[in-house]
């Protein structure tokens, strides 16, 4: 796969859902070789919802006891490997190796952008823990704009948000329609609350503590009263926020093995954006569709 098969104009529909070719194909690998585990973790999010602070937070979180994630402390895995190098995602295979996930002592993480239709039905029915995160798509959308003008190449030139916000608005970008993808979860979450959690981007700004709080219990690792008396959640959060992660060496310099900067993962990590963005008449247009598409579910943004 390359960069340009994750951009709007090379997407295939498939299960009412909008993936690109080498997902596709990986799709059918996870389904015959990855074999899913109740302990399994899994990170579930749309590109651009949070996807590298989750890996972050919950690597460190299940990691805590092996490494101290204090914020000084320069051993730790996260202040040399960018957060994507550490949590692999289920399909991007053939850059996962099944087999070195499968050696991964329990629990592991494994990330995912596919949609819940589009899992294999083992991990379905494994009992596997989900953290899923959805974002506000407003900023979802500005997010992603510039993350795929980012990945296009010279010679391809930039797109231009009109161009990018039509496809949004169809549905058509990488996982999307984000307002399936999300109601998927949502559900999920409804039914199956000790098992699915599910997250706003907006919410863990907000109320970062208590968020990760709740993650850690639903994941299995509560923090106890100790880790409490010495902040262990400031700790945590202090490693993985926007400021740390985005100035370590290893996020301003380094590559994906796709080529891809590892700095494209950090750009504003703010709530709100959108509105530096998009027009009155665009974030109106997607904040009809998004009510009419959510219906009386639950879910608003
Ligand atoms: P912006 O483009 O709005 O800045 P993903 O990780 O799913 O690709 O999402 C990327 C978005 O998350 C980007 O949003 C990025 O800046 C933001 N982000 C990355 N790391 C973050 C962190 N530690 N805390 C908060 N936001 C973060």
């Amino acid at each position: 796969p390359t960069q340009k098969d994750w951009l709007p104009g090379n997407l295939y529909q498939y299960q009412g859902f909008w993936l690109p070719s080498h997902y596709l194909q990986n799709i059918l690998t996870c389904r015959n070789q990855f074999q899913p585990r109740q302990s399994d973790i899994f990170l579930v999010t749309l590109p651009k919802s949070g996807t590298t602070w989750l890996k972050a937070m919950v690597f460190a979180l299940v990691n805590r006891t092996q490494y101290d994630p204090k914020s000084n402390q320069t051993q730790h895995p996260l202040v040399s490997n960018n957060p994507h190098e550490l949590v692999p995602f289920l399909e991007l295979e053939p850059r996962i190796d099944y087999n070195q996930i499968d050696s991964c002592p329990p629990p592991r993480l494994i990330a995912t952008h596919l949609p819940l239709i589009s899992l294999p039905e083992s991990v379905k029915k494994s009992g596997c823990k989900i953290v899923y995160l959805c974002r506000n798509p407003k900023d979802t959308f500005v997010s992603l704009w510039h993350f795929t003008n980012k990945m296009r190449t010279e010679e391809m030139g930039s797109i231009s948000i009109e161009e990018t916000f039509e496809s949004f608005c169809r549905g058509v970008n990488v996982c999307g329609p984000v307002w399936d993808h999300a109601l998927g979860f949502w559900k999920e979450s409804l039914e199956n609350p000790e098992r699915v959690l599910f997250l706003k981007y907006e919410e863990l700004k907000e109320d970062p503590e208590n968020h990760l709080r709740r993650i850690a219990e639903v994941i299995g690792c509560p923090i106890s009263m100790e880790e409490e008396s010495f902040d262990l959640v400031d700790q945590i959060l202090e490693l993985c926020s926007f400021d740390r992660l985005s100035n370590l060496e290893v996020n301003r310099i380094g590559k994906q093995p796709s080529g891809l900067n590892n700095s494209s993962f950090f750009r504003r990590g703010e709530v709100g954006d959108w509105k530096n963005h998009l027009t009155p008449q665009m974030a109106l247009k997607l904040d009809e569709i998004i009510k009419e598409k959510l219906g009386d579910s639950g879910l608003a943004f």
